[in-house]
């Protein structure tokens, strides 16, 4: 088989980036480890950037998004019973979009199923040949057999645990990584959310986040120890630790119920550099991880998609190589301020094992000065919101 670009993973890097090329006539092929079932089975985040509203549409693939997708304008963050309102839409003119990750990709999927795109389920033994030569190749085996596709250029849009990163030799290749001692216990509940923004709450007890999908589904989360196992978190359990977390006057007004699902996340941040290696593209989780804390994970996807798309259309299209050459440098230049981001939010609202009193009082001051500083809560607004690509 023989295509223009072999995409590797089909989440929402993979498809985004697939979708936006067929689009201008570039003809790529999507290879996914597992069944789209699985795929759309997998919680994530909710929060868009205006950066990836954009680039949904411009993929077509905006509409049930613009019709169902949340505008939020702000979001709170709470700690000793204040709360601080950040305002995104008076700091940066631009509000940001819950709608999630799973919507999404089923979107996209969809589009690609409507133009006939191809996809390959259940593929199994992906491996990248010839990367750094002017004709590579990827093999992988299907329930008939082994098959190769040759093709100019390699996405690999594989997530963390994928074989793309891997296939950049330690030579050329530098990991940068943090893990934080904490996970965070999610769940998602047939609910109304709490409140109609996001509240980030810093208590005694430990982080935690009131989000949502819609107006009757509510996300929730609270920092626990990595050892902690979803079988210890029963309901109730749960609904008790995420209202002692909050404050008073919110934890008054939950409204509780079953849980339709239930997991914990370690935290971690990771980057990698290169993320370019000859006709070969990391994008998304295959390059780097950021703490939930801030919801960049989806948004330095699309933002490696953005880099990666506009450098294969200048080559496709106009001969110029330039895009791709500076693929790296410049995704990676604003992913590092998404991981700086993240982590410094990271840092202001969890509970960290070996913290003493002084680093107590450095977490207070940080949010006591948020509160009373609007060029701080311009700063957070403008990271949040999304830095410009
Ligand atoms: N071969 C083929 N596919 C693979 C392989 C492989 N060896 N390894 C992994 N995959 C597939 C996974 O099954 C998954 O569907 O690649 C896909 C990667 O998708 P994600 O992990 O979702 O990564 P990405 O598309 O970069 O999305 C960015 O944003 O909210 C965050 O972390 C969250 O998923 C999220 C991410
Ligand atoms: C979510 O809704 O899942 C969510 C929202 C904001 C975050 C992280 C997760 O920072």
């Amino acid at each position: 088989m023989r295509t223009q670009v072999a995409i590797i993973g089909g989440g929402p890097s993979g498809l985004l980036l697939g979708q936006l090329l067929h689009l201008k006539g570039i003809d790529a092929i999507v290879l996914e480890r597992k069944t789209r079932d699985y795929v759309l089975g997998r919680i994530r985040a909710g929060i868009l950037e205006v950066g990836f509203v954009n680039l949904m549409r411009e993929a077509g693939v905006g509409k049930r998004m613009d019709a169902e997708g949340l505008i939020h304008d702000g979001t709170v963050i709470a700690y000793d019973n204040t709360q601080i309102n950040i305002d995104f839409t008076k700091h940066t003119g631009t509000p940001v979009m819950v709608y999630g990750q799973t919507e999404l990709t089923r979107d996209l999927y969809d589009a690609r199923e409507t133009v006939g795109a191809k996809t390959v389920f259940n593929v199994e033994g992906v491996e990248i040949h010839g990367a750094d030569t002017d004709a590579p190749y990827v093999t992988y085996h299907t329930k008939d057999g082994e098959q190769r596709i040759d093709c100019d250029y390699i996405a690999g849009c594989d997530g963390f645990h994928g074989v793309s990163r891997q296939t950049i030799p330690d030579s050329v290749r530098r990991d940068y990584e943090k893990i934080y001692p904490f996970g965070w216990l999610g769940v998602m509940s047939q609910t109304p959310p709490v409140h109609d923004e996001l509240i980030y709450s810093s208590s005694e007890r430990g982080f935690a986040l009131c989000s949502m999908r819609h107006a009757n589904l509510s996300r929730y989360y609270v920092q626990v120890p990595l050892e902690d196992k979803v079988e210890q978190w029963s309901d109730a359990a749960f609904w008790d630790e995420l209202k002692r977390r909050l404050p008073e006057s919110t934890a008054e007004q939950l409204i509780t119920g079953d849980t339709i699902e239930k997991s914990i996340a370690p935290l971690r941040s990771f980057v990698t550099e290169p993320i370019r290696w000859g006709r070969l593209f990391l994008c998304g989780d295959a390059a780097h991880i950021v703490p939930p804390t801030g919801a960049k994970g989806l948004n330095t996807a699309a933002s490696d998609i953005h880099y990666l798309y506009n450098g294969l259309v200048a080559a496709y299209h106009d001969n110029e190589d330039e895009g791709l050459a500076e693929y790296s440098g410049r995704a990676l230049s604003r992913i590092w301020k998404a991981e700086r981001f993240s982590w410094s939010m990271t840092n202001m609202l969890h509970r960290f094992p070996d913290q003493n009193g002084f680093d107590l009082r450095m977490q207070q001051a940080e949010l006591e000065f948020l509160g009373s500083n609007d060029a701080a809560q311009k700063v957070l607004a403008e990271n949040y919101v999304g830095l410009p690509y």
